[in-house]
């Protein structure tokens, strides 16, 4: 609601500035969005009449994705691995040239390997901090423009693995502080261009993470469309609020 009280030449405003609840429309582009999560956040994002590019590293696991999502002229499949920079700039360059824009990205292509620190395998422990850490930042990187331009929205899917740790866990945790950190200094640096920054850090949820089948056993995780639900919501919020980082848990884990 607004309203004005013109005084001649000046005028007072009352009450909240009108702002653009609609997000119908809006270009959003999710790393790994074949399978879990990305997968769960673009039909959430899907529903709301927004466009959405969707990666991952198979082609032919993209094209699958792509299918299954429907919604034809609406979604754009991408080949990328984001551990390689020049695939992120083709990933949006192929964005731009599609739908002109982008407003949204979401940097969600994760990995994650599971040993105690003494077992750790070398390759394990490069692949977790090239795609979680360093694939977070070559995205960012990738799009800053198109997101300066937008005044779009940064998210960053970490964990609540980027807060507590836990054996066996040195690898994965590391990437996962590491991309809290990063996020909140990164939201510190682009809030002046308008550009939103958040970091989604949850709990368990039930997808493919890790070899995982999600399953009737997984009714008590969040699922992917909870999440899908909350990036929407920060979307609908006001330009002048930011929910810089989010811990989201299942209510229930004693159900487990
Ligand atoms: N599941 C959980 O409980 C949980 C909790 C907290 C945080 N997270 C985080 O959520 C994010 C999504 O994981 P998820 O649970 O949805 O796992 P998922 O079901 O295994 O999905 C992972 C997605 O990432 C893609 N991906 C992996 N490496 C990639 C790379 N180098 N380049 C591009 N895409 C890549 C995969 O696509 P392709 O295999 O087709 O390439 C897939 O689409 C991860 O960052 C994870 O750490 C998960």
């Amino acid at each position: 609601m607004e309203i004005k009280i013109f005084l001649g030449l000046r005028h007072i405003i009352f009450g909240f500035k009108r702002f653009d609840m609609d997000i119908k429309g809006k270009v959003a582009y999710i790393t790994g969005g074949t399978k879990g999560i990305g997968y769960g956040v673009a039909q959430s994002l899907l529903q709301m009449g927004m466009k959405v590019a969707i990666s991952g590293r198979n082609q032919d696991a993209v094209g699958k994705a792509v299918e299954r999502l429907g919604n034809k002229g609406s979604v754009l499949g991408i080949t990328s691995n984001v551990t390689n920079f020049q695939n992120e700039v083709t990933a949006v360059n192929k964005i731009i040239d599609t739908w002109g824009k982008l407003d949204v990205v979401l940097a969600n292509a994760g990995v994650g390997h599971f040993a105690p620190v003494d077992q750790m395998e070398v390759e394990d422990w490069n692949q977790m901090v090239q795609t979680n850490l360093t694939g977070a930042f070559y995205t960012l990187k990738a799009a800053m423009e198109a997101l300066k331009a937008s005044k779009g929205y940064y998210m960053t899917l970490a964990s609540l693995a980027g807060t507590n740790f836990f054996a066996s866990g040195a690898g994965y945790n590391a990437t996962k502080f590491g991309v809290v950190g990063f996020t909140q200094a990164a939201m510190l640096d682009l809030r002046k261009y308008g550009i939103k920054v958040t970091t989604i850090m949850p709990g368990s949820v039930a997808t493919y993470f890790n070899g995982n089948e999600p399953s009737e056993k997984d009714a008590w995780k969040i699922q992917p469309e909870d999440i899908g639900k909350l990036v929407i919501d920060l979307l609908l919020m006001h330009p002048r609020t930011l929910p810089s980082k989010i811990e989201v848990r299942p209510t229930r884990p004693d159900l487990k």
